[in-house]
């Protein structure tokens, strides 16, 4: 069904086209999307309509205009002017669709920045079981998310990093959406995932631009087949509007690295920049760093190189320094811990990532619901993955947090988290039952 754009338009109309699992016209996109961004289409109408996307899809074209009308409620940034010693510099940026662990964002935006390409990593906070770069970050004493416009231009163009709060004016329709979406139960909307990310990004005015889409139990979609669709959608969203965007699809089966939390993670992404840390981490910054050095024309570049030598140190250095932050401070530790140890012998088999974060969540590190505060101090640290043999009494996870009453959530959550096995050669030696880059996806996808 399509609609003339002379017709009158009104809510319950768009409502019940979608409803009836009829295609949106554009027009009634950009309507509705509008006038619930400038409050005059009422919450409960615009829940209605999500959900009924949730239930009948979209198609692409449909997809690319809900896109636009988000990108259009606000202001699109140009950084196709950033410039050093005179030249101008290639913009690449990351994004991933959220999971138990993952601080990838941490290490990989100065490392790539170390090469000499502009990384403007406009972040988020943390809702529900994934955590938030923000919230992570400000566990650094003095470190401010908040940054101008032009103070973030000129930090590209002096340090080449930056990871920052979008502001305000950028995609205001996602902001209000999101806010909705997470109280109507339709997050988990492929159409919905995929504008919501790309209208930051397009809107944002990267060059280039990696997706980490993100599957198994600690990801919004737990299935394999809708990360490939939900990746191949925003791959080409991204491509019609002219950004470079390649994804790559990993397993969020289990957490990422041994820390989940905010201080905790700090820690460990302050380990790989050293050099060390755990290898599931490592690999997985790596594997983005080269997406994003190749997409920015660098396409021999060695990441392992900066890791190694402490270039990539030096420019987290400079980019924590240049957002008031104090690289050398100790960074805060609970007041409280407790430990769950294993109930027998034998070799661990599973961890579900889900069950983990959401450990983390009751332990003060995440937010159930917009605006609350975190606790810096709060996580759970994980003492044998899959693949680990376990003796009965041994320690599985630390929890830490600032209040003791916490606890007993965050045990319940972790009692089923991991499954210990017979020893077999099969599940020995570190080994994950998938890999952890399960494939790539470019365009045409
Ligand atoms: N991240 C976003 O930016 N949007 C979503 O809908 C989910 C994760």
């Amino acid at each position: 069904m399509t609609v003339d754009a002379r017709e009158i338009i009104h809510a319950v109309s768009v409502i019940a086209t979608k409803r009836g699992g009829h295609e949106l016209a554009d027009a009634q996109i950009a309507w509705m999307v509008d006038g619930y961004t400038r409050g005059e289409v009422a919450p409960e109408q615009m829940s209605a309509l999500l959900m009924a996307i949730y239930l009948r899809g979209m198609n692409r074209r449909e997809i690319a205009s809900w896109t636009h009308a988000m990108i259009d409620s606000g202001r699109r940034m140009d950084l196709s002017g950033l410039q050093r010693d005179g030249r101008p510099l290639a913009t690449v940026d990351k994004h991933s669709t959220g999971g138990v662990g993952d601080k990838i964002t941490l290490p990989l935006t100065p490392l790539v920045a170390s090469f000499g390409v502009a990384v403007p990593q406009l972040s988020g906070r943390g809702l529900g079981h994934t955590g938030g770069t923000l919230d992570k970050l400000e566990s650094i004493p003095g470190w401010r998310a908040e940054v101008s416009t032009s103070d973030m231009l000129d930090q590209l163009e002096r340090v080449g990093a930056v990871i920052c709060a979008a502001g305000a004016d950028l995609a205001p329709a996602d902001r209000k959406l999101y806010a909705l979406r997470d109280v109507t139960g339709t997050v988990e909307s492929i159409p919905l995932l995929a504008s919501s990310i790309m209208s930051k990004k397009i809107a944002e005015g990267t060059g280039a631009l990696v997706l980490d889409v993100k599957t198994g139990s600690g990801a919004f979609l737990p299935d394999e087949d809708d990360a490939r669709e939900l990746a191949s959608t925003m791959v080409e969203l991204g491509h019609d509007a002219g950004v470079d965007t390649r994804a790559v699809i990993t397993d969020m089966g289990t957490p990422l690295g041994l820390a989940i939390g905010n201080a905790v993670e700090v820690a460990e992404s302050v380990e790989v920049l050293a050099g060390g840390g755990p290898a599931d981490v490592v690999e997985l910054t790596l594997a983005l760093a080269r997406e994003m050095l190749d997409a920015a024309g660098l396409v021999d570049a060695d990441p392992a190189t900066h890791l190694a030598d402490g270039r990539a140190m030096d420019t987290w250095r400079a980019m924590i320094a240049a957002q008031g932050g104090d690289p050398d401070a100790p960074l805060p530790t609970a007041r409280h811990h407790d430990t769950v140890t294993a109930s027998g012998d034998g070799i661990v088999t599973e961890m579900d990532a889900r069950a983990v974060g959401d450990a983390a969540w009751r332990l003060g590190g995440g937010r159930s619901k917009p605006g609350e505060a975190v606790a810096a101090e709060a996580g759970v640290t994980i003492h044998a993955k899959p693949g680990d043999r376990v003796r009965a009494g041994q320690p599985l996870f630390t929890l830490h947090t600032q209040d003791e009453d916490r606890i007993p959530g965050a045990r319940s959550c972790l009692a089923g988290a991991t499954t210990v096995g017979p020893d077999s050669a099969e599940h020995a030696g570190g080994a994950r039952t998938r890999p952890l880059i399960i494939d790539r996806v470019r365009f045409p996808s």
